[in-house]
């Protein structure tokens, strides 16, 4: 793999592109949605479930609604083999707040994941908690007013490197060890046994402020592909009338 493809949407609070995106998804992707209970988080769901369908349906050779996934045993989605036994596109998708993201690529394992700006309450806890003993040390070397974005950024390597390698929060992110460029996670036997990755190579998302993300796969050096940068998810599937009146 040479490239994955980059995807980042800001949704609109006011646009009703999630009408549209409701008839691409299957009953499980419904009912999962309905069954949140704060309305924005089951508008996410759908947006970001209808989103990533349409992205991947053409590589699939399928219409958005016949895109097929499975699951790993922790939750993991992948696309199913179509009926000619090729190797599907691989992918991965994270959202925070108002902002989506969605990386796609051939032949290697991929994470993503985004994580809005914020002041993180008891960095000292949960440092203690999620980090290795270096990690503490570097951020501790920080001035107080950089730690809780520097606490985000590493966050953000350790959790797209767990959902590349597909372990999910079933490994302690304290066995997670941030490197200059790749991500090492310190497996239990059981899962090394299985094959699942142990390096994954990792690379910041341009997002100029507005969110901490990364980008992590099996592959050294692949380039990133940037092919939506913050867009509206109405005005990027080309949809007219997505916004508040439509
Ligand atoms: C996925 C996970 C790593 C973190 O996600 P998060 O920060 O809450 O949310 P993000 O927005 O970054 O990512 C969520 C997306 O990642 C994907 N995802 C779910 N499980 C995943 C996994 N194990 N690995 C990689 N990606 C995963 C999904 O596409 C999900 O979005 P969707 O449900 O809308 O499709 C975390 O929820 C997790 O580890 N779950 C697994 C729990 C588990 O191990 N269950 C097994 C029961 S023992």
């Amino acid at each position: 793999m040479t490239h994955i493809d980059l995807y980042t949407f800001k949704i609109d609070p006011a646009s009703r592109v999630e009408r549209f995106l409701l008839n691409c998804l299957d009953s499980a992707e419904r009912e999962r949605a309905s069954s949140f209970k704060i309305a924005k988080l089951a508008r996410l769901a759908i947006i970001a479930r209808g989103v990533l369908r349409h992205i991947l349906a053409p590589r699939a050779g399928v219409s958005p609604a016949e895109v097929e996934f499975s699951y790993n045993e922790y939750g993991k989605p992948f696309l199913r083999k179509g009926r000619d036994g090729a190797e599907p596109a691989s992918f991965n998708l994270s959202h925070s707040e108002d902002f989506l993201a969605i990386a796609v690529g051939e032949g290697a394992r991929i994470g993503v994941d985004i994580e809005c700006p914020r002041e993180i309450d008891g960095l000292d806890a949960l440092s203690g908690r999620f980090l290795t003993a270096a990690e503490r040390e570097m951020l501790s070397g920080l001035p107080e007013r950089r730690r809780s974005d520097s606490f985000l950024r590493l966050w953000t390597w350790k959790e797209a490197a767990i959902k590349a390698s597909g372990v999910g929060l079933s490994l302690d992110p304290a066995r997670v060890e941030v490197g200059a460029e790749s991500v090492a996670l310190d497996l239990p036997e059981a899962l090394a046994s299985r094959g699942f990755a142990d390096r994954l190579y990792v690379s910041d998302i341009p997002a100029a402020g507005l969110f901490h993300g990364a980008v992590a796969s099996d592959c050294p050096g692949a380039r990133i592909r940037l092919l939506a940068d913050c867009q509206d998810p109405g005005a990027f599937l080309g949809l007219e009338g997505s916004g508040p009146s439509g």
